[in-house]
């Protein structure tokens, strides 16, 4: 079997052209620009390129953002000041602080200060403990695991009474997705690295979302034929050559390196029904949910 592609790049371009049309739409019957505050402390290269993509999703999407570049040694006090005064800015829809935060800061108080109805992230302890209780509806749904659901039934896929099995517990995207996949109401198994038997656990699931970093950890044969696979994993690895050895650049004279997931493509392909590549799988959803998001968090405050 040669599993369907999902394609990301594709279904995440969707929905932005979708953000667009609304957001044009609500403009011209004189509602406003929705705006999302990115709030980025320090200077990590990761988390800057992050969040100048998102910043670059707002321009084309007809939105407003609101750069908050802050020092690595901003002190708790002055971040939760400007939390505050982004809370109260009726001009700011959405507010998003870019994590991880340097490690002198409390990311738990940082985070359950943004007010619920900015909170576009999803990552504020009401809206993630609305997630986690039945019955009750979180206002904003964390993008990337959003962006995961999203592909899922975009793809086809039956989420209902399916075996899903999530493979790492981060807050960012390993337990609210697992959180989303019992909401839609499938079996859900939580793996992580004090899991036995891994490959035993994975045998039955019918959904497998990879979001456990690392590198082509799973193999084709711990893949049920069929099965839906959610590959959330970005890691950097050697390009070899034929005998084994890492190729380097003759640009930059460095090992060359390439992006896979926690997949093991190559290898699932050939086992799963469903399958996202690494990149342009689940990755380019993750930005275009927060647009999605952040269009909410306007109409939310319209009322
Ligand atoms: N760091 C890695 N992923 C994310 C995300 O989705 N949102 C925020 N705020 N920080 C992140």
């Amino acid at each position: 079997m040669t599993a369907q592609i999902i394609d990301g790049t594709a279904i995440a371009l969707k929905v932005r052209n979708e953000v667009k049309e609304k957001v044009a739409a609500r403009i011209a019957a004189g509602k406003s620009q929705p705006a999302l505050a990115t709030v980025l402390v320090g200077e990590r290269i990761d988390s800057a390129t992050y969040v100048s993509m998102k910043q670059k999703a707002c321009a084309e999407l007809g939105m407003t953002s609101y750069h908050k570049p802050l020092p690595a040694d901003i002190s708790q006090e002055d971040l939760e000041k400007l939390i505050k005064e982004l809370n109260a800015d009726p001009k700011v829809n959405g507010i998003l602080v870019q994590l991880p935060l340097p490690s002198h800061l409390d990311e738990e108080r940082v985070l359950q200060l943004i007010s619920i109805e900015k909170d576009v992230d999803g990552f504020s302890p009401i809206n993630l403990g609305r997630l986690a209780q039945k019955g009750r509806e979180p206002l904003f749904v964390p993008c990337t695991p959003y962006g995961c659901i999203y592909l899922l039934k975009e793809a086809g896929v039956t989420i209902k009474g399916a075996n899903a099995v999530v493979l790492g517990r981060s807050n960012i995207v390993g337990m609210p997705a697992a959180l989303l996949l019992v909401k839609e109401d499938a079996t859900v198994t939580v793996v992580h690295s004090r899991t036995k038997d891994i490959p035993a656990v994975m045998k039955n699931a019918d959904i497998i979302i990879a979001a456990i970093g690392r590198a082509q950890m799973v193999r084709g044969d711990w893949i049920k034929p069929g099965a839906a696979v959610i590959d959330v994993g970005i890691n950097g690895i050697p390009v070899l050559d034929d005998k084994g050895n890492p190729v380097i650049s003759e640009k930059t004279g460095k090992p060359k390196q390439k992006l896979v997931g926690d997949v093991n493509y190559d290898e699932a392909k050939e086992v799963a029904g469903f399958i996202t590549p690494v990149p342009g799988g689940v990755g380019p959803m993750t930005i275009a949910m927060l647009m999605a998001n952040t269009l909410r968090a306007a109409e939310i405050q319209d009322k």
